[in-house]
């Protein structure tokens, strides 16, 4: 047995309601010794995503849920710091769903999220966590793949300022979209849209009416609206659209939370009336495809025609509380937790 302790959160109680630090136990373990084939992982980056919260519900998404006693499920990027595996050096970055803890052993096989993945050299290894990460792809194949907006569109985004919506929007103003706008909480996160991102117009859906913004703001109406959020702005989004439209249905974090599913949308005859479609997706089903939207986003990035923001917080200590942020609006960009720096430089 090595003399190194693992922290590790584990899911200690299935959350009613808000997700609460009390939801989970932090616990040290002992880190066993490597056998043959193995490797040993130190965790460098945690990456936190709504759908977690769905995830340590009781009942079956589109991953099983995560266990009372378990390490709760996260993407994470770290290096490798011993090997027993001939394909894993020591110093290999790596990402993967290795959870909330600072070590993990693992001998490269698939696991329930698939297998770890080495980090090219020469890319910084949060960008596997963000734009580049699971992130960037559910921007890129939601709006491109369902949204499919035209040179000459309007494009709404819901969750504009988080790490899906401000990717996802910038991707339609490359694809030659006439119009771009923004639904975020504050006037700060809607500054930034516009200002730094480039969209054109930000809506506050915290102090501004949502549906008469987009009334104003579209008056042609919307020919693709990207969807985060659900609830009340996706009614209003609803009752905007252009004829032939379609709503990306990425996620509805309005609702995670909630103890009891609101009713849903009111005005889903509009989809009817203006001859919409409406399409939910989820992004490991385009994973085989994911080649072509990191060569796509790299470029994107190196030409200076995409930004990404990563907000990145400190200490393991701080796992639940930086997961909660989502849920607070506290996050501009990709949420991630460093807990460690690279052991091997
Ligand atoms: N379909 C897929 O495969 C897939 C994959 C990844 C993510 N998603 C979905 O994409 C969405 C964004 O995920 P993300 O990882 O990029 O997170 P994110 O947008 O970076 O963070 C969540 C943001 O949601 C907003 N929010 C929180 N509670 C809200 C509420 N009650 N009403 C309105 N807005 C609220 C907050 O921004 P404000 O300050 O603006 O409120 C917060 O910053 C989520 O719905 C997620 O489930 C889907």
């Amino acid at each position: 047995m090595s003399n190194r302790m693992n922290g590790q959160w584990l899911l200690a109680s299935r959350p009613q309601g808000m997700v609460k630090e009390s939801d989970f136990e932090y616990v040290r373990t002992p880190v066993r010794e490597i056998q043959a084939g193995e490797f040993l992982i130190r965790n460098l980056y945690l990456a936190f995503e709504p759908a977690m919260r769905g995830w340590i519900n009781p009942e079956e998404s589109y991953v099983p849920p995560v266990q009372i006693g378990e390490v709760m499920r996260s993407a994470t990027v770290g290096q490798v710091i011993e090997s027993q595996h001939p394909d894993y050096a020591v110093g290999d970055y790596v990402s993967g769903t290795l959870g909330w803890q600072e070590y993990a052993i693992n001998d490269g096989q698939p696991g329930m999220m698939g297998a770890v993945s080495k980090i090219p050299a020469g890319v910084p290894p949060i960008l596997l966590l963000s734009v580049l990460g699971a992130t960037g792809l559910t921007a890129y194949f939601g709006m491109l793949d369902i949204g499919k907006p035209q040179a000459g569109d309007v494009v709404v985004v819901s969750g504009a300022a988080g790490a899906t919506g401000s990717v996802a929007g910038q991707i339609a103003r490359i694809k030659g979209a006439s119009k771009v706008v923004g639904i975020a909480g504050g006037q700060q996160k809607c500054d930034w849209l516009v200002n730094e991102l480039g969209f054109d117009v930000a809506i506050d859906y915290k102090h501004e009416d949502v549906q008469q913004r987009l009334r104003e703001e579209c008056p042609a109406g919307i020919n693709v609206f990207f969807d985060n959020v659900g609830g009340e702005i996706l009614d209003s989004a609803l009752l905007n659209m252009a004829q032939n439209g379609r709503i990306v249905l990425c996620g509805g974090i309005s609702a995670y939370n909630e103890a009891e599913l609101p009713a849903g949308p009111r005005n889903y005859m509009q989809l009817v009336i203006r001859r919409c479609t409406m399409q939910g997706f989820i992004v490991i089903d385009y994973l085989a495809q994911a080649g072509r939207a990191i060569a796509d986003l790299s470029g994107w990035i190196a030409s200076g025609e995409l930004k990404h923001a990563e907000d990145i917080q400190h200490g393991i200590e701080n796992t639940p509380k930086t997961f909660m942020r989502l849920f607070e609006g506290k996050n501009v960009g990709k949420q991630l937790l460093k807990i460690a720096d690279a052991p091997i430089s």
